[in-house]
């Protein structure tokens, strides 16, 4: 069973404020979701698998441990592009692989429009997308991390809306959900409220 993991940190509710806060220009919008990417991933690793490797040090020769498995980062284009370079500077070795979804305007369904998988899937994914709202983007983008072959997949967002927890846990029960930030509703247009607008256009300065 897939686990929902909100995170409770000061320094995530200080950054969350100035994220939210509509006067933020796009470039220090984008510092924040730096910082929160960062604050995610952190806890999102932490059950990440672990091999022995020895290290001679100026002193001695020790035992260590370093990363014991493939890792695969998927930012959901646009706005997961925000994400993946924090993410990626924990973790140098991961692959970074892209999938393309927009949300129809007046359907709010998600449309596909790239995607760039290897033939060898990695053993581990971070799906990473700012905006969990109604959940579709991101049940769509697991649906096809699953289809390629990842055995364990974490969605990474900032901001949830309670609807799209209820989605991607109704849908794909053996995926861990990580967030920022549980929000309280989705408006008429389905938009995350408070939320912080739209994140894409935020984080391009395409308003
Ligand atoms: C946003 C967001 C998610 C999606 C969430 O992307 O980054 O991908 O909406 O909504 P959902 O849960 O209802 O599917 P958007 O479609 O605005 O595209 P963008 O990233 O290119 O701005
Ligand atoms: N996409 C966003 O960027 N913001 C929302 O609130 C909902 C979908």
């Amino acid at each position: 069973m897939g686990k929902l993991v909100e995170l409770k940190h000061p320094l995530v509710s200080h950054h969350l404020a100035t994220l939210r806060d509509q006067s933020t220009p796009p470039h220090q919008f984008r510092e924040q979701v730096r910082r929160l990417s960062l604050l995610l991933a952190y806890e999102a690793t932490a059950g990440l698998p672990l091999k022995p490797v020895s290290v001679r040090t100026p002193l001695t020769e020790t035992e260590c441990e370093e990363l014991g498995c493939r890792i695969g980062l998927v930012p959901i284009l646009r706005a997961g592009l925000g994400m993946s370079d924090a993410v990626q500077d924990l973790i140098p070795q991961a692959e970074v692989w892209h999938l393309g979804f927009y949300r129809d305007e007046s359907t709010c369904q998600p449309i596909e429009y790239y995607q760039k998988f290897s033939a060898h899937p990695p053993e581990t994914a971070f799906i990473l997308d700012p905006m969990l709202a109604t959940g579709g983007s991101a049940c769509e983008g697991i649906d096809r991390v699953k289809k390629w072959g990842v055995d364990k997949i974490s969605l990474l967002c900032i901001i949830a809306a309670p609807e799209g927890i209820e989605k991607v846990s109704a849908a794909h029960t053996d995926v861990d959900i990580f967030v920022c930030a549980i929000d309280d509703h989705l408006n008429e247009n389905a938009y995350i409220v408070p939320g912080l607008g739209d994140a894409g256009d935020r984080i391009f300065n395409t308003l």
